[in-house]
């Protein structure tokens, strides 16, 4: 019998591709959810609502392997007090969760893999390459990433295998990141932003799924693996190739870092910082990027 997969977030924009991948590879899929959804030949829905601490049990006790992707889009509103902890408690009140509900029946699981981001090194732009050695930051995105990461060590302690797929931006058509910003390249503003020289490590959505279907698949996996390309790409550089892609060159003078600070306030860091990081421990393990050149990555979700 298939093996049964269980996707927290699964209607979102990693969950859906994620998803297809799965269901291609030979997995039964299952998608907890805030809403009602109908079922289909292919997927089972389970409702879920965090705010009365209520879950469909079944959905648990049914999966073989849980992947861990719910949460609140984490630059989609200023990062207001409430905002933050709304941020944080979406990605850790699902883990508690299903912590309590394996708990309480003695039930196992082959593995849980969680997202995380390489927000974990901090909003920062320096030379040093963060590996998963390097120590979270302190700041807002640093200790976010950091709790996340300590709920999935609870599932760890079941004697769980765990795996935290901690993530850059990821490159997809007509989402995520390139939904943003696309439509102001395409009209010709396309601008730099701040001093451009913040790192931006980026994954196609593609090899990011594969990344998914690995950690389920190699029982080898365990803990954070970096979940990016390592190429250095900066704000310009992919300014610079977006632009190039739509046929132009970027003309607007930089973005000021002063005014996106007052526009976006704190969550200005999320686009004026940018860490370089190690892809070395994934592909130690045997992981094969099909997707290492930018534009041809940029390419691939505009067409
Ligand atoms: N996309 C990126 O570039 C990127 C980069 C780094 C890390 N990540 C991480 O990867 C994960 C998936 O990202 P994504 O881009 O696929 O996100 P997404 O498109 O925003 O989808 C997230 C899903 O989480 C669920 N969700 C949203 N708010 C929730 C809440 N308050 N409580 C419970 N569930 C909630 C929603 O499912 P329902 O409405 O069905 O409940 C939604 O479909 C996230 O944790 C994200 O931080 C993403």
């Amino acid at each position: 019998m298939a093996k049964n997969i269980l996707l927290t977030g699964g209607t979102g924009f990693i969950g859906k591709h994620l998803t297809d991948l799965l269901i291609e590879s030979g997995f039964s899929v299952s998608v907890l959810s805030r809403s009602d959804k109908k079922n289909t030949p292919a997927i089972s829905y389970y409702k879920w609502d965090l705010t009365r601490n209520y879950i469909d049990e079944e959905a648990i006790l049914s999966a073989d392997y849980i992947i861990h992707l719910a949460g609140e889009g984490i630059v989609e509103k200023r990062w207001t007090k409430k905002r933050k902890k709304d941020i944080l408690e979406s990605r850790i009140k699902p883990i508690d969760l299903i912590f309590s509900v394996l708990k309480k029946n003695n039930k196992t699981l082959e593995g849980f893999v969680s997202a995380s981001a390489i927000g974990i090194y901090g909003a920062i732009t320096n030379e040093h390459i963060c590996d998963e050695n390097t120590p979270p930051a302190n700041d807002f995105l640093g200790i976010t990433c950091l709790e996340w990461e300590s709920a999935v060590d609870k599932i760890n302690s079941l004697g769980i295998r765990t795996v935290k797929v901690r993530t850059g931006i990821v490159l997809g058509k007509d989402e995520g990141f390139l939904k943003k910003i696309v439509p102001s390249f395409k009209a010709g503003f396309g601008a730099i932003l701040g001093t451009g020289k913040q790192y931006v490590p980026w994954i196609h959505i593609e090899d990011l799924c594969q990344i998914y279907l690995k950690a389920i698949a190699d029982e080898q996996m365990h803990g954070p693996y970096n979940s990016c390309v390592t190429d250095n790409t900066t704000n310009a550089s992919l300014s610079k190739a977006l632009a190039h892609l739509f046929g132009y060159k970027i003309w607007l003078p930089k973005a000021p870092a002063f005014i996106l600070k007052i526009v976006l306030g704190e969550m200005s860091l999320a686009v004026l910082e940018g860490q370089r990081v190690s892809s070395e421990k994934i592909e130690k393990m045997g992981f094969e990027f099909e997707f290492t050149d930018l534009e041809r990555a940029l390419a691939s979700c505009l067409n």
